[in-house]
């Protein structure tokens, strides 16, 4: 390992400006506007993979967005490890809310990151967090310390719902097999209580539409006498949640799973205080489900939220006028055991027999997702525990989150493999929103836990 490090040590500020010259790339998955810097992004980083010591690698086109591969096949006896991540950003708006240019990365000092942190888009979802995998395999490649065998997959669609990575996997099969997947998309609690990451949720999004009078119509001569489409779906929505934080929908909690007194216990080992949860926000007061804490309502709760609402006038001033239809998105997180199209078809089903008739309801379904859990019995999961103990020299508890990597549930279907969720970034990394920065701390600290994991990973494995 001591080689594996100085290699670090001599190569650290190369692998930052390596980083830097991915972030400068808007490979915004969202948006066709950008689709050749996808593939320039691509073909970066497949680049990359080959000055750093990867072997076989190539950009795959896929219905969508390429997928670059990449491994290093050392010996069939060993076992197999299988990096994935994404090149695929979210959009940068609203710009004007950035203090820096969302594609001109600059390291700033901020108070939680006194040794500095990269604001970017894509800093920490995802680029800074895989590329810390090329990154601390090129240093255990270079000083010819690899321990177990390695294939690298960063796809392009993430943050569009990964739809093309699925026929990708059932067609690379046999090339993608592997005995464990490790991933770098998630955060710790924070830089002085690790955490490797055992649960996710899953997703099902919808959007929806409630049409009324044919046309839009003046206010004052139809106002009052006509159902209102905004105020109907207004009433709708806020009717799919009681007072104690309950979702309404008929069989949404059926499959919940009931967490035992000591799996719920395991969860709440992290320090997470409801004080210090507000202000990291700017809120006076929370809520949420009743009988569960905050910190068990954003992992092993579902929730349902509306992301966008939008219909009639908006512009400036004033325009008197009853808008034809109204919209809004809506999105549930799930929980393991929860199926998302099922879900889907639940609030399909109920939200429009809360409709009355005097409006028509319609809903289209976006992409979704399950939710995962890691069993802290998996040897990758003691793997990751073993190698951020090791370099952070604290204790690692296990750390349930809310947000969703649908294709993590497939590779288990697909592949047959569990993936082990050991990201390096913080939540208040603003992931999705302006000023996205990635601490300088967690990308390095993530660069020398890596090969610990595959170093402790191939001894549990023997
Ligand atoms: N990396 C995130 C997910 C994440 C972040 C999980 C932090 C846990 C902790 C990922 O890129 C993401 O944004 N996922 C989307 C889902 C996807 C289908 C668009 C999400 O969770 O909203
Ligand atoms: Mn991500
Ligand atoms: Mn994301």
């Amino acid at each position: 390992m001591e080689q594996v490090i100085n290699y670090q040590i001599n190569n650290k500020n190369r692998f930052l400006s390596e980083l830097l010259d991915l972030l400068r790339i808007p490979s915004i998955s969202a948006d066709s506007a950008y689709s050749n810097d996808i593939i320039h992004c691509a073909s970066e980083i497949s680049n990359n993979f080959k000055s750093s010591g990867l072997e076989n690698v190539c950009v795959y086109e896929t219905k969508g967005n390429p997928v670059v591969y990449g491994d290093k096949l050392i010996n069939n006896d060993l076992p197999t490890v299988l990096v994935y991540g994404h090149y695929d950003v979210q959009p940068a708006d609203p710009l004007d809310l950035w203090e820096s240019s969302p594609f001109d990365p600059v390291v700033k000092k901020t108070v939680l990151h006194p040794d500095g942190a990269i604001f970017a888009r894509g800093s920490a979802d995802d680029k800074g967090q895989f590329f810390m995998h090329v990154k601390a395999l090129e240093s255990l490649i270079k000083s010819d310390s690899l321990p177990c065998n390695v294939k690298v997959i960063i796809e392009g669609e993430e943050e569009v719902g990964s739809v093309h990575l699925e026929n990708f996997l059932n067609t690379h099969k046999e090339q993608l097999s592997c005995d464990v997947i490790l991933i770098s998309d998630t955060h710790i609690f924070s830089n002085e209580v690790p955490t490797v990451t055992t649960g996710l949720r899953g997703l099902s999004y919808v959007e929806v539409m409630v049409e009324g009078p044919n046309r839009d119509l003046h206010s004052g001569l139809y106002g009052g006498a006509v159902p209102n489409p905004i105020i109907v779906l207004s009433k709708m929505i806020s009717s799919l949640i009681d007072d104690d934080g309950k979702i309404q929908i008929p069989g949404f909690y059926d499959k919940v799973e009931n967490l035992s007194q000591s799996d719920r216990a395991e969860i709440n080992k992290v320090p997470f205080d409801d004080l210090t949860f507000m202000n990291s926000i700017g809120l006076k007061g929370i809520e949420g489900e009743k009988g569960y804490n905050s910190l068990e309502r954003t992992s092993i709760r579902p929730c349902l939220d509306v992301n966008g609402i939008w219909g009639g006038y908006t512009g400036e001033g004033a325009k008197t006028v009853i808008p034809s239809k109204a919209h809004a998105k809506i999105s549930m997180r799930l929980v393991p055991h929860q199926d998302p199209e099922e879900i889907t078809n639940l609030f399909t089903k109920y939200f429009k027999s809360i409709a009355p008739e005097s409006v028509k309801v319609s809903v289209i379904p976006h992409h979704g997702g399950n939710g995962y859990v890691l069993p802290s019995t998996d040897p990758g999961y003691i793997a990751a525990k073993k190698a951020m103990e090791k370099t952070f020299g604290k204790e690692v508890l296990p750390y349930r989150t809310g947000g969703s990597i649908p294709i993590v549930s497939l590779f288990e279907e697909v592949l047959g493999a569990k993936s082990v969720l050991m990201g390096f970034g913080l939540d208040s990394d603003a992931i999705h929103s302006p000023n996205e920065h990635y601490g300088l701390f967690n990308f390095y600290k993530g660069i020398e836990t890596i090969p610990y994991f595959y170093k402790y990973y191939v001894e549990i494995k023997k």
